[in-house]
């Protein structure tokens, strides 16, 4: 089994690389240079905004699955950045779905709880998308690509990614294990409520998806909704980390760029029912980070 990991460098991408199948022969594709990952045979450094370079490269390696990791992740510089919003979330899946088309590869595409506005959440795969802010418009627009093509497709919706991976920017978690350990004060948002997601159990979902050829829509996050402030104050005991640095506040006074869905989240039981994944709560799956961290390398 050939497979194709865009986003190789990020976070998810490490993720699927590390726990890729025995057996499958694994190319990589990102912006930068690779980041030493185990279990990638190749890499090429690509903007898969690229269509000429993207098809000759996919033609070349002529991959039986694409899980399309790469994207625009910064949701406060998308209100600003949208050119190159729009060529990584949305060209780039335009030229991955002609790729797949050309040769019969099929495509794991992700995307995101910020395609729904965030009004009455936890959503399920069906429910009507409304995004709010730039990055989750380009998300729907990449979601739209993959309905109206031809190809076998499956989306994968997330949302709070976080997890071990090397030199990539740092997650929610991440940032506030570090700002604690260094004893700097951070303020948590209480008004935004949704599921938390470890990258690992994620890239898990997405390989039981390869292994059992799951077409349409998923949403794979951890299974429980929980304020942001709930979560960090989960992580800070945890990591046995002071608690006390921690000053609840509101969305509104951190004037972020870009708006975000409030009562958001993401409703998993068809993941753990037709996929039979094992997903964890907040609690759990910060414990399972902790494990992964403490293991000797
Ligand atoms: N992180 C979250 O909380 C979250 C939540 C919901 C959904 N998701 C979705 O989950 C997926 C994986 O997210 P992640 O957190 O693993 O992302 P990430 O760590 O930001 O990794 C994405 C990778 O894609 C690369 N990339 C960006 N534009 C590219 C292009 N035009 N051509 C080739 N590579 C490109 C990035 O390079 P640079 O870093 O150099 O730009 C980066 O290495 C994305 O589709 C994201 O939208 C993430």
């Amino acid at each position: 089994m050939r497979i194709l990991i865009t986003g190789s460098n990020g976070l998810l991408g490490q993720n699927l690389s590390r726990l890729a199948p025995a057996g499958a022969e694994l190319m990589g594709i990102d912006l930068q240079e690779m980041v030493e990952a185990p279990g990638l045979s190749r890499f090429r450094r690509l903007d898969l905004g690229e269509r000429k370079l993207l098809l000759a490269c996919v033609e070349e390696f002529a991959p039986d699955w694409i899980l399309n990791a790469a994207a625009f992740t910064n949701v406060n510089g998308a209100e600003s950045a949208r050119e190159l919003c729009w060529r990584a979330n949305v060209t780039a899946v335009e030229n991955l779905a002609l790729a797949c088309r050309k040769l019969g590869s099929r495509l794991v595409h992700l995307s995101t709880d910020y395609i729904f506005d965030g009004d009455h959440g936890p959503y399920r795969e069906e429910d009507l998308p409304n995004p709010i802010g730039y990055y989750g418009k380009s998300k729907l627009a990449s979601e739209n690509i993959l309905r109206s093509s031809e190809i076998p497709y499956t989306v994968v919706r997330t949302m709070v990614l976080y997890g071990h991976a090397r030199q990539v920017k740092p997650d929610f978690v991440s940032w506030l294990i570090s700002s604690l350990r260094q004893g700097k004060p951070v303020r948590i948002v209480t008004d935004q409520f949704g599921n938390t997601t470890l990258a690992e159990e994620l890239a898990l979902g997405i390989w039981r998806i390869v292994e059992r050829r799951a077409t349409g829509f998923f949403h794979i996050a951890g299974t429980e909704i929980i304020d942001r402030y709930a979560f960090a104050l989960k992580a800070a005991e945890v990591f046995n980390l002071e608690a006390g640095l921690i000053t609840p506040i509101t969305t509104a006074e951190l004037h972020q760029e870009a708006p975000r869905p409030m009562r958001s989240g993401l409703v998993v039981e068809k993941a753990l029912q037709e996929l039979e994944l094992e997903l964890s709560d907040a609690a759990g799956g910060l414990r399972k980070l902790k494990q992964q961290l403490d293991a000797p390398t």
